[in-house]
């Protein structure tokens, strides 16, 4: 991590002089330096090591990924109206939301310098994927804001928005890494393939762990998406399986305006009643499955197991 060490130093050098604004540099660090799980980064070095690349070659774009990956929670955070994100206070709340926007745009351009200092004979490929994966987050994000006020979204509009919200992050992430280790084209298309089925299959859980997880540990509020009336996995298979009067208060009861933990409790305690936590169980592994399905035409063995064991991690999560 030499890249966000020396931006921090520069920071740290900024503010001693009192000439640099410390009012970016501060927040900047502050989410940085405030942990996550990482998997981003990781699946361009394992996807870089399963084509046989030397991931010394892979580790600016693994950084890259990572902190365009924070600049989307930042800016995400503004848009959800949340307080809390690994287990901290976010940062339009600790400063405002000025300053989370300058921190989100100041992480692509750092992305951006990090990105280009990749050891590749194909940086225009690599910055291709970048570019098109900055491109859908932003398109899934707004997806995402028009579902909340809209009555007529499927589970299949649903899928449409998390592939780009989330997925095409990850398909990214493992495209860039097999660039730079000079993948063929079908090993490419094995990998984004893998990428975005699990990426689905990883918003999925996420949605499932905003109901169930433990709040401590999630670092996250729960019933977050319950309170900022997102259509999740779990409220459209709701409505799918509900009828009737059942389906009229449910929706009736999500979409009104008492944000409280007893709608919230009310929420999970339907959820659990009519087994649409197992539906999202059902439908995460359904989607790792088909992720691991591509990688039988890997022929690096060690490599597929790595990436299995990835996927399992990420299927057996609880944060
Ligand atoms: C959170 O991503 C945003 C989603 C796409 C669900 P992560 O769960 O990877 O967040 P960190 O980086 O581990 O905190
Ligand atoms: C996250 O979706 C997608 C992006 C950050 C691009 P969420 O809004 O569900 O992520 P969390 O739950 O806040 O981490
Ligand atoms: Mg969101
Ligand atoms: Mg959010
Ligand atoms: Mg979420």
């Amino acid at each position: 991590m030499e890249f966000l060490k020396k931006e921090t130093e520069r920071s740290k050098y900024c503010k001693k002089f009192g000439k640099y604004p410390y009012s970016l540099f501060d927040p900047l660090n502050y989410i940085m330096s405030g942990g996550g799980k990482r998997i981003r980064p990781i699946l361009v070095l394992l996807s870089c090591e399963t084509f046989g690349g030397d991931i010394n070659n892979a580790i600016d774009a693994a950084i890259a990924v990572e902190i365009l990956h924070n600049f989307t929670l930042v800016h995400d955070d503004i848009m959800d109206n949340a307080n809390t994100r690994r287990g901290k206070e976010t940062i339009h709340k600790k400063w405002d939301v000025n300053a989370a926007i300058l921190v989100g745009d100041e992480l692509i351009g750092l992305s951006y310098r990090s990105l280009l200092r990749s050891n590749s004979n194909n940086i225009n490929g690599i910055l291709k994927a970048f570019t098109d994966g900055v491109i859908e987050v932003c398109e899934g994000q707004a997806l995402d804001k028009e579902f909340e006020l809209s009555e007529a979204v499927s589970i299949d509009d649903y899928i449409i928005m998390i592939k780009k919200k989330t997925a095409e992050l990850l398909k990214t992430s493992s495209i860039i890494g097999a660039i730079i280790g000079n993948a063929e084209q079908n090993g490419i298309e094995a990998i984004s393939k893998y990428s975005e089925n699990i990426g689905i299959a990883f918003q999925i859980n996420d949605d499932l762990l905003d109901v169930i997880a433990d709040e401590g540990e999630f670092g996250k509020k729960i019933g977050g998406d319950i309170l900022e009336k997102k259509k999740t996995f779990l409220y459209l298979k709701a409505l799918e399986l509900l009828k009737g009067k059942e389906k009229e208060d449910f929706k009736l009861l999500y979409n009104n305006s008492h944000n409280n933990k007893e709608k919230i409790d009310m929420i999970i305690n339907i959820y659990n009643t009519i087994c649409v936590i197992n539906s999202a169980k059902d439908e995460i592994s359904k989607f790792t499955s088909k992720a691991n399905e591509s990688l039988n035409c890997l022929r690096n063995e060690d490599s597929r197991k790595h990436l299995l064991s990835f996927s399992d991690m990420l299927l057996n999560r609880n944060y």
